[in-house]
């Protein structure tokens, strides 16, 4: 533990993932002590690194997990947390924010299903509960299962504890064989102030807000410590089914009332947008009296099968949308500004504040994004509030959006001291001192140092072994940290030659460095074995491009299935041109600025050579086909071209997609079936030139069996 940093040196990221890696630490510990007897670490490590903890959860609450360490007691049942695969994943809502963007969504739904403005097209609104949501799992009637959402694919077990909650019932009568009621549970204010002040008394640990109270309990790892706690649930939803519930939203809620669950009795079915906006400004009136915490209104589609014909993007459903209250805010004075630099080079402003309670959390770090914001304009060079520019020293106001990082909404130029200068951003990088550069038409500075510079390789080293990139257990961003300052660690390949080089039987071993043992060591190079073995999607997410996020990682996978092929289409599109450019291009989600990002990263010698090292070390596995058996055009590339005439454009494309098809705009060799409706022209003559599938509507729909 002696090469700590102090505490206020963390900066955001690194306090987020060294909580992590404490929370593994600590929850490895406990497993060890409580479950096998067996425990690795003395008493006195096991306290160090638990105050650790607590120091870093003081000094940045915002950042305190779910699963913080500090509110786990005693030992895991070992059924408790284990994973669970959700047979239907658990999705997450688009948002909305103002009743335009509400509006859009539904002349958006209209437009997929190819229905006028004038058309029925009921929508069901109920309040958005802030709590956390559960899969329940009933067989017969009976509760076999509960479950987080985790990462909405796998969650954690939690049936022991959801067995504790009233609202949960344990036979229901009247269900399918198979039902998985989906709903959140939540802790009411009257019970979280009674919890806080208990918790006081017994100088236990207090919570921030129901949320986190709610969360700390479910997640307790003894579930009488649940039962204590009062915690109710909603239900809303549903996944997997072994028949259908209802013909619509709101006769599935009713169904699952009549079978004892609560439903929320301020669900009203809507009729026209208008109505949504009346309910949601209802909902919002009674928000302060309704004895729980809720932060928007949730909209659905009324009618199942309307649903089913919208389908999914990847993360969240068409039919359906959150509609947020607006943010709290608060005011507070702005100590000072710190410039991280990240993985790309860019520099980033954060606020460092006086702390401040913003709804339930208290904040003392907020991002002020660039140079720009600072000064008061957005992106395109207009003003934000008003041209005020944020200066240290200034009052300022601070709100929290959903779980994201606090931002500035503005300053209170009344209280500015009467010295106070304009904000000078830095020139040159503060970690190597290289130029700090802004390209024309671009926000950001960006350290010109690369890979010289300490920052950015050491932020690219822990993106890559980051929970949804490589994921090595053992090898967080510390560990790393430190490899990389003893220049064991240069590039993510040296992670894969870490055993040949530092191993068993190797001049300089793993095990004799601070912090490290025989065993943990050994560990660490089993699990890094274990990951040579890996998904396509996340080698691409982990290398760390620019704009290529986890979901743009995943299309592309999707898109070009192995890595030879991605590969070899990086290559082949380099000068921003051609057939592999056009394919790139035409990936729905692909726009121009990533496609460009991600064939220039390819183009650089030294990148693409540090990508060939480590591929080198490699397994790399073809991307999972979605779960189309028996799809007749699974993997085939399809044009729609023409006026389709049974559906609309939007939708023909969801469904050819959910079949497991790729869409694309343009047609080449590479097209299998161009679909050809009324006033089709150019395309449909390439496609017959190049001697492709050319299918008409009726033709196509009697191939996807529809
Ligand atoms: S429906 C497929 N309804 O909000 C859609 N979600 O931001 C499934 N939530 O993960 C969700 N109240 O935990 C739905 N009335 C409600 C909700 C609700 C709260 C949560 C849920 C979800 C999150 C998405």
């Amino acid at each position: 533990m002696s090469d700590l940093r102090p505490v206020e040196e963390l900066s955001l990221d690194e306090a987020a993932e060294e909580l992590r890696s404490l929370a593994e630490r600590l929850g490895e510990a406990n497993r060890d002590y409580h479950q096998k007897d067996a425990p690795r670490i003395a008493d006195a490590e096991y306290d160090a690194l638990k105050r650790r903890n607590a120091e870093i959860e003081t000094r940045y609450p915002e950042l305190r997990r779910a699963d913080s360490p500090s509110e786990q007691v005693g030992a895991a049942p070992s059924e408790a947390f284990a994973k669970v695969r959700h047979v239907v994943p658990m999705l997450s809502l688009a948002n909305a924010f103002e009743d335009a963007e509400v509006i859009d969504f539904d002349s958006r739904i209209r437009r997929f299903l190819g229905l006028s403005a004038e058309e029925p097209l009921a929508f069901t609104a109920e309040p958005k509960i802030d709590g956390l949501s559960l899969s329940l799992r009933y067989e017969k009637g009976v509760l076999v299962q509960a479950a987080t959402r985790g990462d909405g694919e796998t969650g954690e077990n939690v049936t022991a504890n959801a067995r504790t909650i009233d609202d949960i019932p344990e036979r229901i009568a009247g269900a399918p064989d198979v039902l998985e009621v989906r709903g959140e549970a939540y802790m009411s204010h009257a019970d979280f102030a009674a919890l806080n002040a208990r918790q006081a008394e017994t100088r236990g640990k207090t919570f921030a807000n129901p949320r986190n109270a709610a969360a700390g309990s479910l997640r307790q790892l003894d579930p009488k410590i649940t039962a204590g706690r009062p915690l109710h649930y909603f239900a809303y939803a549903w996944g997997a089914l072994s028949e259908p519930l209802a013909a619509t939203q709101t006769e599935a809620i009713a169904r699952l009332g009549a079978m004892g669950f609560q439903v929320n009795p301020l669900m009203r079915r809507c009729e026209h947008v208008e109505d949504m906006l009346a309910q949601y400004r209802a909902i919002e009136a009674q928000r302060a009296t309704l004895g729980y915490d809720i932060d928007g209104v949730v909209y659905k589609l009324d009618r199942l099968d309307l649903q089913a014909r919208l389908g999914f993007r990847s993360t969240t459903p068409r039919w359906a949308i959150a509609h947020k209250f607006p943010a709290e805010v608060a005011s507070t004075l702005l100590e000072g500004i710190d410039i991280q630099v990240g993985r790309t080079g860019a520099l980033s402003p954060v606020a460092r504040l006086t702390p401040v309670t913003v709804g339930g959390v208290v904040v003392s770090n907020a991002t002020l994004h660039n140079e720009d914001y600072i000064k008061g304009l957005d992106s395109h060079g207009h003003e934000i509030r008003g041209g005020r520019d944020i200066r240290i020293g200034d009052w300022v106001r601070v709100y929290r959006a959903g779980d994201v990082i606090p931002k500035v909404e503005d300053v209170d130029l009344s209280r500015r001291p009467a010295d106070s200068v304009p904000y000078e951003f830095p020139r040159t990088c503060p970690i190597c001192g290289s130029d700090a550069i802004r390209e024309e038409g671009e926000a950001v500075h960006r350290c010109a140092g690369g890979l010289i510079c300490p920052a950015q390789a050491v932020e690219k080293l822990r993106h890559f072994v980051s929970r949804n990139a490589f994921d090595i257990e053992g090898l967080g961003a510390k560990q790393v940290e430190a490899l990389f300052a003893d220049d064991w660690i240069r590039e993510p390949a040296d992670i894969f030659t870490l055993r040949a080089r530092y191993g068993p039987g190797q001049p300089l071993q793993l095990r004799n460095r601070e912090g490290w043992g025989a065993k943990s060591a050994e560990n660490v190079l089993n699990a890094i074995d274990e990951r040579r073995r890996i998904a396509i999607n996340r080698v691409i997410f982990g290398l760390g491009i620019r704009h290529v996020g986890e979901t743009g990682a995943m299309l592309l996978a999707r898109a070009y299935g192995s890595w030879d092929r991605f590969r070899e289409a990086m290559e082949a599109a380099r000068s921003h041109e051609g057939p592999e450019w056009e394919e790139l291009n035409a990936i729905d989600g692909v726009g121009p600025v990533f496609a460009a990002a991600l064939v220039d990263y390819f183009h650089e010698p030294a990148a693409r050579a540090a990508v060939d090292r480590l591929v080198r070390e490699l397994d790399i596995q073809d991307v999972e086909a979605p779960r189309t058996e028996g799809s007749p055009v699974a993997g085939k590339t399809v044009v729609f071209t023409g006026t389709l005439e049974r559906m609309t454009r939007a939708e023909a494309k969801a469904r050819a997609e959910a079949l497991g098809a790729k869409v694309a705009g343009s047609v080449s060799a590479k097209t299998d079936i161009v679909v050809v409706g009324p006033g089709a022209g150019s395309k449909e003559k390439k496609a017959r030139e190049l001697g492709l599938n050319v299918l008409d509507e009726d033709q196509w729909l009697a191939l996807i069996g529809s």
